[in-house]
């Protein structure tokens, strides 16, 4: 098992990759594998986290990071990351392999002196990597609100101290889904089904702390 950056030629196995670990997990289809496509021209897009794991020749993992800031109560603006899509082929999944790209690039955050990594994600993914509730760090959306998925992961002991933060992603993640669909006539059809995940992720997105 190999891991090492994406290069061009990766980029439509990545695609694949993408569709197969997310379809129908969180809506019927999915628009993962379209956000990748995109997300590598944004402005945004950080090349040197853009990390793959490759096995005999296969990729068969994915991890993309992009910029993201924290806004104090008094105006202190600090770069951190957020990573998204991340992703691990159905068949490899429960390896150990999502832990070791998660391990590795954030090692590599952390060497860029970076704070910390902020993500919206299934807290159940990621507590075990030592991600927090943003409300653990008086960390909230741009609203002032304490997302259930809102996830903070600190690189620096005592980083956040008391003042109060609000985290911006990129607007890369904010896209036309039209274009998705378009997108996604390029691959193979897959049918879109209703599961019992896509139920869990709706009451997810719609649960705050306080
Ligand atoms: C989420 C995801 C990236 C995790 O990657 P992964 O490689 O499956 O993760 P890991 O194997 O490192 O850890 C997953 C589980 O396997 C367990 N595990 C790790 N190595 C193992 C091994 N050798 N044998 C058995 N279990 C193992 C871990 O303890 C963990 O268990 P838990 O979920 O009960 O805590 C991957 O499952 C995925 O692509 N899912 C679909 C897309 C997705 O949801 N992405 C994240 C968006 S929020």
């Amino acid at each position: 098992m190999n891991i090492r950056l994406e290069t061009k030629d990766d980029f439509r196995q990545v695609e694949e990759l993408t569709r197969e670990a997310f379809w129908n997990l969180y809506v019927p289809g999915c628009d993962e594998h379209y956000l990748c496509h995109i997300l590598r021209e944004h402005k945004d897009f950080i090349s040197e986290l853009d990390y793959v794991v490759e096995l005999n020749g296969i990729i068969i993992a994915s991890i993309m990071y992009t910029e993201s800031f924290l806004l104090s109560d008094d105006q202190e603006k600090v770069r951190t990351v957020s990573f998204g899509p991340l992703c691990v082929h159905p068949d490899y999944q429960r390896k150990g392999i999502g832990t070791a790209l998660i391990e590795k690039t954030k090692s590599l955050v952390k060497n860029m002196n970076i704070p910390a990594i902020i993500i919206y994600g299934d807290p159940h993914n990621y507590c075990k990597h030592g991600f927090r509730n943003g409300i653990d760090y008086h960390v909230s959306n741009i609203d002032g609100e304490y997302p259930l998925g809102l996830l903070v992961l600190e690189l620096q002991n005592g980083f956040f101290g008391k003042k109060k933060w609000k985290i911006k992603q990129t607007d890369a993640f904010y896209f036309d889904h039209e274009k998705v669909l378009e997108f996604d006539r390029q691959f193979v059809e897959k049918e879109k089904m209703h599961k019992y995940s896509q139920e869990i992720f709706k009451m997810n997105i719609r649960a705050f702390l306080r």
